[in-house]
């Protein structure tokens, strides 16, 4: 293993692979350097460009702690968030679709009874979400887990309010037997992506904004179901056919229905979810 040039190189890297006890590992690899390597001969890569690559890549892993993810944002900027989720969740005809998860899910969201307002103080317009889970037969999926996360009406969601001591537009509910759900938060609106970090210099770089049209996140969950990772989008905003992470589908897209009373404006949004059945 002397002497390798460009023409030599990959094959070289590859073949120390050989020993690899996990086959899909070895498969993963070998792609890998394949892809990396003829990326760099296509792009005719300089040694100053790719000590520029290299110092990009470290300001991505710089800026990640229990908070940050600049490793999501890159993947989503780049698309390939979308791509994996599109991969490995085709759903059936009449199926509600999966859409990204982004870096702003964490664990511990709070339990609501039905009714509740999962928004906890967050500030926005009073907004009434209620629907159902349904299996792809149409059958009522009862005790349902629904768990919801969203922006505010600051386009911030409460893991990027430092200091704030409840979660806050972000809950746990379980459907009734019915297979129904409803619950009060506040309405989601647009908010950027966070763009003080080296994605933020890639956008701007690139000369794309930062913006995701305003959305709920739900992850729900059934037995004898695949679970759901998606959004619902609010008909009419914007930024639906730029969203910066590339994760609208027309069928998730929903109206914010507005009413005027005597408290003033709110809203009410009405979806139903259908589940695509767990392969046995
Ligand atoms: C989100 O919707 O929470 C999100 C998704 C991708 C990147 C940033 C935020
Ligand atoms: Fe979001």
């Amino acid at each position: 293993m002397r002497n390798l040039d460009q023409d030599t190189i990959t094959q070289a890297v590859i073949a120390g692979f050989e020993q690899t006890p996990d086959p899909r590992l070895k498969e993963i690899l070998t792609n890998a350097v394949q892809h990396l390597h003829a990326f760099a001969r296509e792009t005719r890569l300089s040694e100053a460009e790719w000590m520029e690559g290299i110092r990009f890549l470290t300001a991505v892993g710089q800026q990640c702690d229990e908070k940050r993810q600049e490793f999501i944002l890159l993947s989503d900027t780049l698309g390939l968030s979308t791509l994996a989720v599109a991969m490995n969740n085709p759903k059936p005809a009449g199926c509600t679709q999966a859409t990204v998860l982004g870096p702003f899910h964490v664990a511990g969201a709070p339990s609501y009874a039905h009714g509740e307002d999962v928004a906890n103080g967050a500030p926005g317009v009073p907004c009434l979400v209620r629907g159902t889970v349904r299996g792809i037969a149409g059958d009522a999926l009862g005790a349902a887990r629904i768990e919801v996360w969203q922006a505010d009406a600051q386009g911030l969601y409460d893991v990027q309010r430092p200091g704030l001591a409840q979660h806050q537009a972000r809950g746990v509910l379980h459907t009734d037997a019915q297979g129904r759900f409803f619950f009060r938060t506040v309405v989601a609106e647009a908010y950027p992506i966070p763009a003080d970090g080296p994605v933020g210099a890639l956008l701007r770089a690139t000369r794309r904004h930062p913006w995701r049209p305003a959305h709920l996140h739900f992850m729900i969950e059934a037995e004898g179901y695949e679970s759901l990772v998606t959004h619902v989008f609010r008909e009419g905003d914007r930024y639906l056919d730029s969203d910066a992470v590339f994760g609208v589908r027309s069928s998730l897209i929903a109206e914010w229905v507005p009413h005027d009373g005597p408290e003033g404006r709110h809203y009410t949004l009405d979806f139903d979810f259908v589940m695509n059945k767990a392969a046995v």
